[in-house]
């Protein structure tokens, strides 16, 4: 295993990704990790993360000291390797010349962590500060123009530094430098594969479990149906899967998921059918957080009913990633006042919130995963690629979708519009494109002419996005041919819109959903 240690960097996550991408388990850790916490985890080496801060700020965060001492190997990250330098007795300064973005490396000397980099590669910087003199023991790797140290080593005690970030894709030559540090200098070997993690996986499910009951609350994403079958998988019929259907969901993708989980893959799911409770229960309400609260209490009140109409369960199967395990984790640190910085922007509900008296253990066996590993091992045990490859969808549904107040009408409207854009998308093999691409309904009405007809009805919004994780993102440019093609169906076949408008906002400001 690789231990990340991360310093705030929004490059952490990433960092362990790649180094996983070699086959090899890494975990993103707090900064303020022991060295005694790190010898029981016994890693190969160590990744100091970047970080925001600069290390000769008063309240700049620092690891353990012993680290050096530790005969691990440890790479630095341009913060963490700056960290480094200055703990090991060097100097770092605020450089002459910040460096941001693309810089060619010139390798000084190509053995070692740079095998395979080649002289020249452009590298992803982003610093405002540099080593002015390196600790005892250690020498250049590699310099740009602006920047003298931009990689170095001691290779006796195997410490090594890089100013720039491999792990961005940008970075020419990255990877191979990642895997020299993983394979060569760490000697680390590729085990970390999907085989090998569902093996460990139903082995650790049956030894938790043993021959209780589990409850899996299924929803139609990857992740809870990547659950289901590993879940089922490890321990059959002890297994219950439940579907909430909220009335929120897409066009036939209710009836679809039950059928495909009962047919193709034999494993039974109860199908909750609760549409008219969520519509009552939301019935008037404009305001989208009030509407999100209130769908999510309505969750977990059916949740409850139905878990013990169909219980006694000792166990709640969740589809937690590793992403909200570092998130929760002691990570995001206000450097100023030591607090956890977490912004809340919109009410997210999941079965989380059960109440305390539900006393569920919890089995999360994808806790260790992030979602493009998820969606390798969906795919590994036979998972449909209409689900592994799914855009996101909210909790809360078309419901978020309908501004104001959602009324039976108007979900279909909107389903009909969703339909034809995914399917225009779908049939340009383009689907992959977007990070999600839906429509919205806007609970206004505006003039349009049919015919020879007066119309008055409701516009229509394509929101048609790329992004990396949903934290940012970007509007789609897509071709005016898509725009018209959708446009053009939405209006003669979906009965109540007359009008299709794009929206050209990013996020932020924007957010992706419109509520
Ligand atoms: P926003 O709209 O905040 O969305 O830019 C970011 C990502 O989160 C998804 N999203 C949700 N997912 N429950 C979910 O499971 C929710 O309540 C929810 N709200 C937004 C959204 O689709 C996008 O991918």
């Amino acid at each position: 295993m690789i231990v990340i240690l991360d310093f705030g960097s929004q490059y952490s996550e990433l960092i362990a990704r790649r180094i996983r991408e070699t086959q090899v388990y890494s975990e993103v850790l707090s900064y303020r990790t022991s060295v005694e916490q790190l010898k029981q985890l016994n890693p190969k080496g160590i990744i100091l993360s970047g970080g925001p801060n600069s290390v000769y700020d008063q309240n700049a965060p620092h690891c353990d000291p012993e680290i050096w001492q530790l005969g691990i190997p440890v790479l630095g990250v341009c913060y963490g390797m700056q960290l480094m330098v200055q703990q090991l007795g060097g100097q770092v300064v605020r450089a002459e010349r910040a460096e941001y973005g693309k810089a060619s490396i010139l390798i000084d000397d190509p053995t070692d962590l740079l095998t395979n980099v080649e002289d020249g590669s452009t590298m992803w910087m982003s610093h405002g500060d540099a080593c002015e003199s390196l600790p005892e023991g250690f020498e250049i790797l590699a310099h740009t123009e602006n920047t003298p140290c931009a990689a170095i080593a001691d290779h006796e005690r195997k410490l090594y530094g890089v100013q720039f970030h491999p792990e961005v894709v940008h970075s020419v030559g990255g990877l191979a430098l990642i895997r020299n540090f993983v394979y060569h200098i760490c000697r680390c070997e590729p085990t970390w594969t999907t085989e090998a993690f569902v093996e460990e996986s139903i082995r650790e499910i049956r030894a938790k479990v043993g021959d209780k009951r589990v409850l899996l609350a299924l929803s139609g994403g990857v992740d809870s149906s990547t659950l289901a079958f590993l879940l089922h998988k490890a321990i059959g019929d002890q297994l219950t899967c439940m579907f909430i259907d909220q009335g929120f969901m897409r066009k036939d993708e209710p009836e679809t998921l039950v059928e495909i989980f009962r047919d193709q893959f034999h494993i039974p799911v109860v199908h909750v059918k609760a549409r008219d409770r969520f519509l009552a229960i939301i019935d008037g309400i404009t305001d989208p957080e009030e509407k999100r609260k209130r769908i999510g209490h309505e969750f977990i009140r059916v949740f409850e009913e139905e878990s013990k109409r169909l219980g006694p369960f000792d166990y709640l199967a969740q589809g937690t990633l590793y992403p909200d395990v570092i998130e929760s984790a002691d990570t995001n640190v206000d450097p100023q006042t030591g607090e956890r910085v977490a912004v809340k922007i919109k009410s997210h509900h999941n079965v989380g919130g059960l109440p305390k008296d539900l006393r569920f253990k919890l089995v999360e066996p994808l806790r260790k995963l992030f979602k493009d590993e998820v969606r390798k091992l969906g795919r590994s045990i036979g998972l449909p690629e209409e689900i592994v490859q799914r855009h996101p969808f909210p909790g809360p549904g078309l419901a978020i979708r309908i501004l104001g107040e959602v009324t039976d009408e108007r979900l279909d409207i909107l389903r009909e519009a969703d339909f034809i854009v995914r399917q225009e998308i779908k049939e340009r093999g383009i689907y992959h494109d977007f990070w999600q691409a839906f429509a919205v309904l806007l609970p206004i009405r505006s003039v349009g002419v049919m015919g020879d007809q007066r119309t008055y009805a409701y516009p229509i919004v394509l929101r048609l996005v790329s992004s990396e994780d949903g934290m940012t993102a970007d509007w789609s440019r897509v071709s005016y041919d898509l725009l018209e093609a959708i446009s053009n169906r939405i209006v003669n076949e979906v009965r109540g819109v007359n009008r299709v408008v794009y929206d050209v906002t990013s996020k932020p400001p924007g957010t992706i959903e419109w509520e």
